[in-house]
């Protein structure tokens, strides 16, 4: 395994692998590496002859008053579960590589950032499609592995991906969960221990909702009711939003109908975490 930090030798590595017709799998993060990401990697593994990794904290995805600065960090443990992952290239750069003074270039797609996450982050997915941008014009992988657990993330990778014409297939992976249902996250390492068993809560509520629309419910207003009162009951926690959305459009839905993600995000304490669930109807 190897670890590169410059983008010229990332480029003339790729380059070398692309003439021998290697097929190049690569899996963006910020790392603190958990389950979920190992479960991108060895999906890359079995599937590419070239399995890439990229760690990077990307302070353009971060706004000021976020937790860029004590965004969890471990290079040595990264390293170990890549090795394990059977990573070929770890791609880590530093913020000077990918952002010299006098950087100017962001890249916007339109629309789907103006539901969810995205007004509650103003600049989050510009920064998340500006570095994903550069990645994929460094890597040029075959095969791109997201998770979706990040599904707004998701949906607007794709979306920009199609948008730009660039071969990359996208694989979105489902979402990795400790055995109490919580999303695996790299910012569930802020949790305190009360905190971390409230947060079973969100996936519980995710899942009696699904099972309310399978059951025939097709109100949203009364299917997030229903959510925000099961996570009001369990815990402290501070409801960001509950949403049912289109899941190409991100358009909030006020019936259900179609493939739908029912989305969230709470604070519990100073930690904000996300989950969803999708559904058919
Ligand atoms: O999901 C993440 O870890 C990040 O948003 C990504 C895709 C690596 C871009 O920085």
């Amino acid at each position: 395994m190897k670890t590169i930090t410059s983008i010229h030798q990332m480029h003339e590595l790729v380059s070398l692998a692309k003439r021998q017709g290697k097929k190049i799998g690569f899996v963006p993060t910020m790392g603190y590496l958990h389950a979920g990401h190992a479960a991108l990697l060895r999906q890359c593994r079995k599937e590419n002859n070239l399995c890439i990794l990229s760690i990077f904290v990307n302070p353009k995805q971060f706004g000021p008053a976020e937790d860029f600065r004590r965004y969890p960090r471990n290079k040595k443990h990264d390293e170990m579960l890549a090795k394990k992952e059977k990573v070929d290239i770890i791609f880590y750069p530093s913020v000077k590589t990918m952002y010299p003074t006098g950087y100017l270039t962001y890249v916007h797609v339109r629309t789907l950032a103006d539901h969810l996450c995205g007004p509650r982050r103003p600049g989050h997915f510009d920064g998340v499609t500006t570095i994903v941008t550069k990645l994929l014009n460094i890597i040029n992988p075959d095969v791109l592995y997201l998770g979706q657990k990040d599904a707004q993330q998701a949906v607007i990778i794709a979306q920009m991906i199609d948008d730009l014409n660039w071969p990359t297939r996208v694989k979105i992976i489902a979402t990795v969960r400790e055995p109490s249902g919580l999303a695996m996250s790299s910012r569930n390492s802020y949790l305190s221990d009360p905190e971390r068993y409230q947060a079973q809560a969100l996936y519980r509520s995710l899942r009696m909702a699904k099972k309310l629309i399978q059951a025939g419910e097709r109100r949203s207003g009364t299917i997030k009711q229903k959510i925000n009162a099961q996570i009001k009951k369990n815990t402290l926690a501070r409801v960001d939003y509950i949403e049912c959305v289109d899941a190409k459009t991100l358009v909030p839905l006020r019936t259900i109908k179609g493939h739908v993600i029912i989305a969230l995000a709470v604070f519990l304490g100073k930690t904000r975490l996300i989950d969803n669930i999708q559904v058919r109807a």
